[in-house]
């Protein structure tokens, strides 16, 4: 079968390459991958900057973002031959640290978890893949290929139930939250803020063209200059560009009692002459949170099943705005200012949404 294969910290190194079939010691579940989406994280990989092949490989098959049908399945697990799912990314620590043993593997300790596509464990973009089913979600089969995007909307539960539970320090009764960042995670960020009643603002640098749209399309207000030129100090702010000068304008405008999640992995690197005094005084006088937000457990995947099953159909398609063919894998690396989400049709015969 054709997968697509990475040297990590070896720049220009993908290939689109034949391997062997998925052993069946990867677990019972079959699945035909359908699409793959491509995020910041693989274009990372892909730069030489990040990832880390299996042990005893030269290569790391990409891909966790995944949706695929079910070939063959176990006759009493939770998925069925047919079944849209799509893979989980992280695998708990074999240690196991005291997280991953109860299944909080986004929370693991020692650092020594594996992740599909990323960290030491192959990836999804492969013809076929095998799964155990504790590590396989279920995906409405309404979504069809919209069900591509469910990774990244885990991404994103898992940052408001930290902002949730945080913000429930106090009494919380949050009004507005500021998106900074109209990508995937941003676009998706604001999808759940709107979803939770909240005024939801986002911001990003483009100042025209799909991503202002998606964001009214939603009855989000757009933003294009700097955070504290938007007039208010917003109650959450999920920051989701990893941009350095964006987050520390962020981080000094969070409103008093605030929640701010930072989920946009920067790549260091760049230095900025900043009050760190006056930005401590003002977030210590008003009992500002500042936490960071990685990956997604089981429960994170189960609430954004739900929250892409209640969103319209039409919006999210709007998101998968580019599909690439895998033979044409290259075209899908290059990104273009209008690209939301950039998905590599794995299968041509794609499910529609419904
Ligand atoms: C993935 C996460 C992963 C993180 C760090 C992100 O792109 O969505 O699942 O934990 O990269 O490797």
């Amino acid at each position: 079968m054709r997968a697509l294969t990475v040297v990590p910290l070896q720049a220009g190194s993908a290939a689109l390459i034949d391997m062997e079939e998925p052993p069946e010691s990867d677990g019972p579940i079959l699945v035909e991958t359908l699409a793959v989406g491509i995020c910041g994280t693989d274009i990372e990989i892909l730069s030489g900057a990040y990832g880390w092949s299996p042990p005893g490989r030269e290569r790391l098959v990409l891909g966790h973002e995944s949706l695929g049908r079910v070939l063959e399945a176990p006759a009493d697990g939770p998925v069925a031959k047919g079944d849209l799912v799509v893979g989980i990314v992280r695998r708990p620590d074999p240690v196991p640290c005291a997280n991953c043993a109860v299944m909080e593997w986004d929370f693991c300790r020692n650092g020594q978890y594996t992740e599909r596509g990323i960290k030491g464990h192959d990836g999804y973009l492969s013809e076929r893949y095998r799964i155990t089913p504790d590590f396989v979600v279920k995906v409405d089969s309404q979504l069809g290929i919209l069900g591509v995007l469910l990774e990244p909307t885990s991404v994103v539960a898992k940052a408001w139930e930290e902002v949730d539970r945080i913000g429930g320090r106090a009494h919380w009764a949050p009004h507005t939250v500021l998106i900074t960042g109209a990508g995937p995670i941003g676009l998706l960020a604001a999808l759940l803020g709107v979803q939770r009643g909240l005024e939801v603002h986002v911001l990003d640098r483009m100042t025209e063209g799909v991503k202002p749209d998606l964001v009214r399309a939603l009855g989000a207000t757009y933003h294009s200059g700097p955070v504290h030129s938007i007039g208010f100090n917003p109650d959450v702010i999920i920051e989701c560009t990893g941009v350095s000068s964006v987050i520390l304008d962020a981080m000094s405008n969070v409103g008093v009692g605030g929640v701010m999640c930072l989920t946009g992995v920067s790549s260091g690197g760049h230095e900025i002459n900043f009050d760190e005094g006056a930005m401590n005084r003002s977030m210590v006088l008003e009992n500002v949170a500042v936490v960071g937000s990685v990956n997604a457990n089981r429960r994170h995947y189960d609430s954004a099943a739900l929250a892409l099953a209640a969103a319209d159909r039409d919006w999210l398609a709007g998101l998968v705005n580019r599909r690439v063919p895998l033979e044409k894998w290259s075209e899908a690396l290059t990104r273009n200012d209008n690209d939301v989400k950039v998905v590599i049709e794995v299968n041509p015969e794609m499910p529609t949404s419904t």
